[in-house]
């Protein structure tokens, strides 16, 4: 059977591929796995902000800016964490797809590029994040389900603003577009291959 899923009228354009029809299929025939999933990946998202804090505490600017980003990625954990609960479920844990751990392959090592690359993939994997609320947002059964994903989805494309701002404030215009071009080919590569469980990033 052939269904046409609503798709978001916008286009995020620093995404060089749009997700399939299959991976709509999976996460919406496995919502609480798919909730669950996306519970970790709110907690990983706080974990990055929080870590490239960490990495370059006295960079200035910086922290004012990826500290809110971690404060409201963990609102959305538990945001996720007490609609699980009120279903009925609970976080555990999930084998995760390679999508984070093979986008930080492509973090050059020295410095400055590492801090480059490092804002690009982070705000590469929010954009895609956005772009997947919005398709669960658009196509999922229940009511309370689109309500979430609606309440979500928007933090998500402020977010890869944000790191793109970063980006553009310490980099040359040029070097910033063609490192997003390069990283955002990688993304789409990485994310079209098939991992068969419902994940966000699968
Ligand atoms: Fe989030
Ligand atoms: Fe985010």
């Amino acid at each position: 059977m052939i269904v046409d899923f609503k798709r978001p009228s916008f286009h995020i354009k620093y995404l060089s591929s749009l997700t399939s029809n299959k991976w709509i299929r999976l996460a919406l025939s496995n919502p609480i796995d798919m909730l669950i999933d996306h519970a970790h990946c709110e907690r990983k998202a706080a974990g990055v902000a929080i870590q490239l804090m960490f990495r370059y505490p006295s960079e200035p600017d910086l922290a004012e800016v990826l500290s809110p980003i971690a404060r409201e990625e963990l609102e959305h954990f538990e945001k996720i964490l007490y609609f699980l609960k009120d279903l009925g479920h609970s976080l555990k844990a999930l084998h995760p797809p390679p999508y984070g751990a093979e986008l930080s392959k492509s973090i050059r090592k020295d410095e400055p590029n590492r801090m480059l690359d490092s804002f690009l993939i982070a705000g590469l994997i929010e954009a895609r994040s956005h772009e997947r609320l919005s398709l669960l947002a658009l196509n999922s059964e229940k009511e309370s389900f689109k309500l979430l994903y609606n309440s979500l989805l928007e933090s998500e494309a402020r977010h890869f603003g944000i790191y793109w701002k970063l980006a553009q404030s310490k980099y040359s215009k040029n070097d910033t577009f063609k490192r997003l071009e390069e990283l955002s080919k990688i993304e789409s590569k990485i994310i079209s291959k098939t991992f068969s469980m419902p994940r966000v990033h699968s």
